[in-house]
């Protein structure tokens, strides 16, 4: 059995809890001073003052001790919305859109997701997985230890299973943990044009059994959107995935104010309302008072010069809110933990507490393992970070710089940083 023994962390923050922290609870994130903790194999068994630990480990001479004078500790980050395997790239449209084209204007033109569409169904595994551990390993660079991902660049059968098996194979071979999801509704070709509930049966009979068969992927995923899935297809696809077996996950109220998409997802009590820079009282209150975690993604609305999500009237209302990256090759193609903060912190009103809490617990709680990772305590898994400075108000006041020194993935040392 490997025992390792972290001591002396200037600040260690637990974010204790193992369900999703809602409105005044996400400022909680359970801060020790001259922390401790006691990894067995790849799970805590303890956590505590320096002092309240030493008593327990003496001087054992079987634990390995990690000395973590000046430096803040706490869990992994949980990006829970990503779309990391794709081919191609799509740089020109990012150029465009600096020069005024809109999104939508690029999508509706056949640019957009569709335009991924073709270089995606002409990979093979081997390219997603070549392609898939380069990017997880920025992630884990940044802090990362457990990522979702989704397919939805293939949309015919072939290909959303391949991406998956991609996405299982990363799992398997490489220390960030990835959750899979299922989005084959991610756009409209142009061959299913005006046959949306036609081109939901294609997947929920031709491609989802198969998904499920094969224990491909946890979450079902729908894009929500004027133009795209409307709320009648989105809930009938969504119902019949979760008689399925699926847990739901909806891209909600991106860009059409009033649209509906939150309060939909509360009402088919998804996991998760993912965007919501439009979302509207009323499905706030919902996610508010339902189970549904309000993730926001504000690299996304930064790339797409949006206004952000408003996740401060989220939290005062209620909500559990969660923050992740949507890494994708057109609307946001960041990862960037450091500039995430910062927009949370800077332009979002969010304390770093709370977003914190959105980037680790209520990440967790997002794609339902918050009763495995997302904190430092007893019995969860140690995925476990090591910061450069003392303290987390570092984070955002060394505003984009990635502070991450070190990553304990499942006890073990996966990353480390020389300054
Ligand atoms: O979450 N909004 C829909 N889907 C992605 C964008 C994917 C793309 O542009 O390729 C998103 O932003
Ligand atoms: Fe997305």
């Amino acid at each position: 059995m490997s025992k390792r023994y972290i001591r002396h962390a200037a600040e260690l923050v637990t974010c204790k809890g193992r369900t999703a922290k809602r409105g005044k609870e996400m400022s909680d994130i359970g801060l020790i001073h001259d922390g401790a903790v006691i990894i067995e194999d790849d799970k805590i068994t303890a956590v505590g003052t320096t002092e309240e630990l030493d008593r327990i480990v003496k001087d054992s001479p079987e634990y390995e001790v990690i000395d973590a004078t000046g430096k803040a500790v706490m869990p992994g980050f949980v990006d829970s919305h990503t779309h990391f395997l794709f081919g191609g790239y799509r740089a020109d449209e990012f150029g465009w859109r600096l020069k005024g084209d809109s999104y939508m204007s690029i999508m509706e033109r056949g640019g957009g997701i569709n335009a991924t569409v073709v270089p995606t169904r002409n990979a093979s595994v081997e390219d997603f997985v070549a392609l898939g551990l380069e990017r997880m390993n920025r992630m884990l660079e940044f802090g990362v230890t457990t990522v979702e991902g989704k397919s939805g660049y293939g949309m015919d059968h072939d290909t959303e299973i391949r991406m998956l098996e991609a996405y299982k194979k990363l799992n398997d071979s490489h220390p960030v943990d990835v959750v899979s999801t299922f989005l084959g509704p991610h756009s409209v070709l142009p061959e299913w044009k005006g046959k949306e509930r036609e081109f939901l049966d294609y997947m929920l009979t031709e491609v989802m059994p198969e998904v499920k068969e094969k224990g491909l992927a946890e979450f079902a995923d729908i894009f929500t959107e004027k133009g795209v899935f409307d709320v009648p297809d989105s809930e009938y696809y969504l119902t019949k995935a979760a008689e399925m077996g699926f847990k739901l996950k909806v891209h909600a109220d991106e860009i059409t104010p009033g649209f509906g998409a939150s309060e939909m997802a509360a009402r088919v009590g998804a996991f998760s309302a993912d965007h919501l820079l439009k979302a509207s009282d009323e499905g706030i209150r919902m996610m508010a008072e339902g189970r549904t975690i309000s993730t926001v993604l504000p690299l996304t609305a930064f790339c797409l010069r949006e206004p952000y999500a408003p996740a401060r009237k989220m939290i005062d209302s209620g909500c559990a809110v969660a923050m992740a990256s949507d890494l994708n090759p057109g609307s946001c193609f960041s990862n960037s933990i450091p500039l995430m903060i910062a927009t949370g912190c800077i332009y979002m009103n969010m304390s770093i507490e709370e977003v914190i809490t959105a980037m680790t617990i209520n990440g967790a709680a997002a794609v339902d393992r918050a009763d495995r990772i997302g904190s430092i305590e007893e019995g969860k898994q140690a995925d476990i970070i090591f910061l450069k400075f003392p303290s987390i108000q570092y984070l955002p006041y060394h505003t984009g710089v990635n502070l991450v020194e070190t990553v304990i993935k499942s006890g073990k040392t996966v990353y480390h940083k020389e300054w």
